[in-house]
């Protein structure tokens, strides 16, 4: 039987910056559904990608002095990165300078205008270039851009229109007939607002005089195509041509899902360009709520945006996934602090699903001898239990038809509390006691692991790596993925006779002293970090200079350090060096080395150190950076 299919997209990220938890938030959402409906038995495509023209691209690569090209082929990997580091099982990457998007989105510019869908007219308006958009007189906030409140520029120019306006009826029926179409119901009637006024023809092009940095319209190589009409057609672009969109069983779209910054261009052009184009508009678009940070909105110049590299360092990857969805209700605004979420991986992930895990295995291990028991008939007190599984294993079911993330999440913990309810009720530490007891203890044992397992495979969109460790901890060899949804069909998936390993905490506790530093930490201000670049002033701020070694020690006690006397022409300078696993120090002397001579002196094991050596080092091998002839001492290096 061929399997059903899903599509599940996110929305493709520009790269005039790093991505930050907004980013990630989007994309771990559509992650865990995607994870979960290949549970279901789905066959999924799950896409992601990068919005890689239009102006905002443009004007960052002119900041940077670089060419959009070698920005966007430098930029679009640090999202491809962060989603391997956060786990992200996407299908495939997007990216809107690959020729496959470029060739769709043209030939359906070359069909509408030939359909007379598309046609030229001039123009006059307030543009605003960051949003890069058009607004009439009446669409100003106090002469203002009423999105992003900046300054507008009167423009006045010819352009290449889409017929947007005709298809306002059919819209509004569209939305008012499919509750589901866009979610959630305040955002729906969001739109249906917007579409109460009429609905203008949208302006898909940019003359290239002003805006190069796009797509050409295959019709007039004097423009550029707008960069929305470019990047919405990603999600249809990855198939193919229209006949294998058609043919690929992946349109329409489950979710296209968004953050509600970006809900008009999905519901009202993207909705539009489908229908001119002869498809079905998405399913569902889902409008996710905004992440602030501490109160305060994330950006560049208050210096708090949330890094997730820096996260799922001081974190690991789980904990960042499972709070992102636990702490607020898809489709609301949320605040993001440290602070909350060190609180859920203390109490939810280390106290209560962590210590299940953990007291289990350890009991299996006394109890048992870390072989799964075979159980024995159910009794009356294991059946609050298993109810409750059951219970649990439908309602999450029916949560993910809303991608009610927290609630989802909510439930499976009621699972986890009835469970760690069920053994302190049981007690098996008292049913060792006796014979009798030990036969109880089997079935009590037996039902908190298949407990443990059911959770495993209910939390594993959420927590994949986690969740399989747990597995392994259980002595279950199956995959997660190959168990899927169809071993929770009933209660007893769980193998007798199965090994269980050594217990390993899940999620460490982090305590009140170690949560201080890692604020601390955290709060320190960051380095812009898509500018790894500097000026030829900044680099001329360090001193190098040439020195050689007239003495050279090993530091006691330290299994790298070396501790050098260097004369570097003017001073003998005393350098400690983390060499000593790659050189003797007799070897050393005599040897001109390279001295950063201006390093603010500091201590290293109570000794201080009065500059820096250069070495390389590859794979824990040091080399000494060196000349091929001899240059003299105290000579300045650039
Ligand atoms: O708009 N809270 O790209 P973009 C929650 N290229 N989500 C956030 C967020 C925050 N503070 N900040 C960003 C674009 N997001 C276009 C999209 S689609 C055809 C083209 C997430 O880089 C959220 O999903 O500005 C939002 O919609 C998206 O990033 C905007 O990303
Ligand atoms: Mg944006």
């Amino acid at each position: 039987m061929p399997q059903d299919k899903f599509y599940i997209t996110t929305p493709i990220y520009y790269v005039n910056d790093v991505p930050h938890i907004g980013h990630a938030y989007t994309t771990i959402a559509a992650d865990v559904v995607a994870r979960y409906k290949r549970l279901e038995g789905y066959e999924v495509f799950f896409l992601t990608g990068t919005d890689e023209h239009g102006q905002k691209v443009q004007q960052a690569a002119n900041d940077l002095s670089v060419s959009p090209k070698e920005h966007v082929d430098k930029l679009h990997q640090r999202f491809k990165e962060l989603w391997v580091r956060l786990n992200i099982s996407n299908s495939d990457f997007i990216r809107t300078t690959e020729e496959r998007h470029k060739k769709l989105v043209r030939n359906i510019l070359q069909e509408l205008h030939s359909k007379d869908e598309i046609y030229r007219d001039s123009y006059e308006g307030w543009y605003c270039t960051p949003c890069e958009r058009f607004w009439t007189e009446k669409d100003l906030a106090q002469g203002n851009c009423p999105e992003c409140q900046r300054k507008v520029e009167k423009i006045k120019e010819h352009n290449y229109f889409f017929r947007m306006g005709k298809y306002q009826e059919w819209l509004i029926d569209r939305i008012k007939n499919d509750p589901h179409f866009i979610l959630p119901a305040s955002r729906r009637n969001e739109v249906l607002g917007f579409l109460d006024k009429p609905l203008e023809d949208l302006c898909i092009s940019r003359p290239k005089s002003r805006l190069p940095w796009g797509i050409p319209l295959p019709f007039d190589e004097e423009y550029v195509t707008y960069v929305w009409f470019d990047a919405l057609i990603n999600y249809i672009s990855i198939h193919g041509s229209l006949d294998d969109i058609k043919a690929s069983g992946f349109w329409p779209a489950d979710h296209n899902m968004v953050g509600k910054d970006i809900l008009t261009t999905h519901a009202v052009y993207w909705s539009t360009m489908l229908k001119a184009i002869g498809l079905e508009p998405p399913k569902n678009i889902f409008a996710h709520g905004w992440w602030t940070v501490n109160g305060q909105k994330m950006s560049k110049s208050l210096q708090n945006v949330v890094e997730p590299n820096q996260l799922i360092d001081k974190f690991g990857v789980d904990v960042i996934r499972y709070f992102l969805l636990r702490e607020v209700p898809f489709g609301l605004d949320g605040d993001f602090s440290h602070k909350a979420l060190i609180g859920r991986l203390n109490s939810d992930l280390a106290n209560n699903l962590g210590n299940l895990l953990n007291r289990t295995v350890n009991m299996m291990k006394k109890y048992c001898g870390g072989i799964i028991p075979t159980p024995a008939t159910a009794g009356p007190e294991d059946e609050p239990l298993t109810t409750k599984a059951g219970e649990v294993i439908a309602e999450v079911r029916k949560l993910y038809g809303e991608l009610a993330y927290n609630k989802i999440l909510q439930k499976i913990w009621e699972l986890v509390d009835t469970t760690n309810q069920y053994i302190d009720k049981t007690g098996p530490w008292n049913l060792a006691k006796t014979d009798e007891g030990k036969e109880r203890l089997k079935t009590v044992m037996y039902n908190s692991a298949e407990s443990l397992r059911v959770l495993g495979v209910l939390l594993n969109p959420f927590m994949p790596t986690s969740t399989e460790s747990l597995m392994k901890q259980l002595g279950v060899e199956t995959s997660i993925e190959e168990q899927g949804m169809e071993s929770l069909s009933k209660w007893g998936g769980l193998q007798a006779g199965s090994q269980t390993q050594k217990a390993k905490q899940l999620f460490p506790r982090i305590e009140d002293k170690q949560a201080e530093k890692i604020l601390a930490e955290l709060a320190a201000p960051k380095e812009d970090n898509i500018d790894s670049q500097i000026t030829i002033d900044e680099f001329m701020k360090v001193e190098l200079k040439t020195g050689k070694i007239l003495e050279a020690e090993k530091v006691k006690k330290s299994k790298k350090l070396i501790q050098l006397k260097v004369d570097i022409g003017t001073e003998t300078r005393q350098v400690l060096a983390g060499i000593a696993e790659s050189y003797k120090p007799e070897d050393l002397v005599g040897r001109t080395v390279i001295i950063v001579a201006n390093l603010k002196p500091a201590k290293l094991m109570g000794i201080e150190s009065q500059g820096m050596v250069l070495a390389a080092s590859n794979d824990g091998k040091i080399l000494l950076a060196g000349f091929d002839q001899e240059p003299g001492q105290g000579i300045q290096v650039r």
